[in-house]
């Protein structure tokens, strides 16, 4: 798939729109570090929609998510569309709370969006903390499949705390996640020394085995670098990583309290990207990912939804010190001065998304069609709902039973979606519990009839007709594409439902 977007590119906007507009199949590496959900900044626009997640233009990070945020929309497709990830969603929701599975709404549909834009080849390093890192970790195993979880890292560092109740919590998460089985990995590149005590255990059992190689005596002989050429260049990391602290570079520092250490990123970027490549960032803060990509001779995509994020990428690339920054922050927001000093980089400054230019084709399930560029026609599934029980009644297609009220039939797909059955109206049934139960996804809505007759389910009260029903809904689904204001706008009863 071709690239739709210029190598080195800034975009400062939400990740998202960005995301949406990458063709499928242009990225090596996504190595990133999503806000934590942490709720260390209140503000924040709790209490209304925000249609695809932007925040207004404060500029703050608002470190918190709230359920009521979420738009029904999005969760209707992920539903719809992803069975799997909903449930981990809904697994959040009850276990950790609302706030929390709001917040994975929030990073599914961007990961979604990842997943689609990473090559064959490719791989997604997630950076997480304690507060969200299990639920994350089902959402990304419902994306990226479970066969293709690849290590969870755990990055130890020490510093100071004040826990005095249970063990200071230090250390952070990374999820590795590989496109497919033929994602690169450059173990030899990423080789780190055997200690002492290792290379002269090692010394003694090749010894043994062998009279050409290295006796005790003559490891301790040779310096370290070259014993460890001769253990095939050093060992590769285990999934623990303790050998990088937090900045360990004074100079590094840029005063962020989001920054991380870019010995880290550029090990990942080692691993799992050759030079030339192409390293995405759609969380890239003050750039230790862009800066790591930079430096190993990536190309690189930064994404940031911050006013502040190209000062942040440039005075990186300048290599200024904390001091200087500081210096030069009253020009973190002025144009002229940064399309300046941008001059001499090789760097591409976007205020605008990208447009995918292979939209015809898409290669892997998108949210794409709850917000397109003409989404009119889909309905939410309350105005189906509604459509469908004003239209035939309060009835189970299945097995004709009428129950007490609406609540008690679900909307149901005819064809299941694994069939290839849409989320169009005119794929649409209402089943009674035990009847969606028993088809889920397994069966035709025929089928189901067939069987709740055989084993004597099927109530003795008229049936619906079925051939009737489709040519109603066929004809709904044409007039609402044909003239949108058709649609009602029910997304607050949705909101009731979901509840
Ligand atoms: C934890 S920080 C990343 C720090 C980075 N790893 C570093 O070392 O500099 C997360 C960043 O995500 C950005 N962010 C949060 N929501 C975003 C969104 N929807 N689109 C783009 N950026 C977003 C924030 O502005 C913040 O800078
Ligand atoms: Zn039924």
């Amino acid at each position: 798939m071709s690239q739709n977007f210029p190598d080195n590119t800034l975009y400062e906007m939400d990740n998202l729109d960005v995301l949406r507009g990458m063709n499928s199949h242009t990225i090596d590496l996504i190595a990133t570090d999503p806000p934590f959900n942490t709720k260390r900044n209140r503000s924040g626009s709790a209490g209304q929609y925000v249609d695809n997640w932007k925040w207004g233009d404060t500029g703050t990070l608002p470190d918190q998510w709230k359920w009521n945020e979420v738009h029904p929309k999005w969760l209707e497709e992920i539903k719809d569309n992803h069975t799997a990830l909903y449930h981990a969603i809904d697994a959040a929701k009850h276990c950790q709370g609302q706030d929390t599975a709001a917040f994975l709404c929030f990073l599914s549909v961007r990961l979604i969006e990842m997943h689609r834009i990473l090559k064959p080849t490719g791989s997604l390093y997630l950076h997480c903390d304690h507060t969200a890192n299990a639920y994350i970790r089902m959402a990304m195993d419902a994306i990226f499949g479970k066969k293709n979880f690849r290590n969870e890292i755990v990055w130890c560092y020490t510093g100071p705390s004040n826990t005095t109740r249970w063990y200071p919590r230090k250390h952070d998460t990374i999820f590795f996640y590989a496109k497919s089985n033929s994602a690169k990995f450059n173990r030899d590149i990423v080789r780190i020394p055997y200690n002492a005590e290792t290379l002269a255990r090692r010394g003694r059992i090749e010894g043994n085995k062998s009279y050409i190689s290295p006796s005790v005596e003559t490891t301790k002989r040779r310096d370290p670098s070259q014993v460890n050429t001769l253990f095939g260049g050093g060992k590769i990391p285990e999934d623990w990583w303790q050998d990088i602290a937090v900045l360990t570079n004074q100079s590094e520092r840029t005063g962020s309290p989001d920054q991380k250490p870019i010995k880290l990123y550029e090990r990942i970027i080692k691993a799992s990207s050759n030079e030339g490549d192409l390293v995405l960032d759609p969380f890239c803060g003050c750039a230790t990912t862009i800066i790591a990509a930079n430096t190993l001779n990536r190309r690189w995509i930064g994404i940031d939804r911050r006013k502040d994020a190209r000062y942040h990428i440039i005075t990186r690339l300048m290599g200024i010190t904390k001091k200087e920054r500081k210096r030069l922050e009253k020009y973190a927001t002025d144009t002229a001065w940064l399309d300046k000093q941008t001059q001499p980089y090789e760097m591409h400054y976007q205020t605008e998304p990208p447009v995918r230019t292979d939209i015809e084709k898409p290669t892997s399930p998108t949210l794409a069609h709850v917000y397109p560029i003409q989404n009119e026609h889909q309905l939410s599934h309350a105005e189906m709902h509604t459509l469908l029980t004003d239209q035939f009644g309060i009835q189970c297609w299945g097995c004709n039973f009428i129950p007490p009220d609406k609540r008690y039939l679900h909307l149901d797909h005819i064809i299941p979606k694994m069939d290839g059955g849409t989320n169009d109206i005119d794929n649409r049934a209402l089943l009674c519990q035990p009847c969606n139960t028993k088809k889920s996804n397994k069966m035709s809505l025929n089928a189901l009839r067939r069987q709740n007759k055989q084993e004597g389910y099927t109530q003795h009260n008229p049936p619906i007709d079925l051939k009737a029903a489709l040519t109603w809904t066929q004809k709904h689904l044409i007039q609402t594409i044909l003239n949108p204001t058709h649609q009602l706008n029910l997304n607050t009863i949705m909101l009731k439902v979901m509840e």
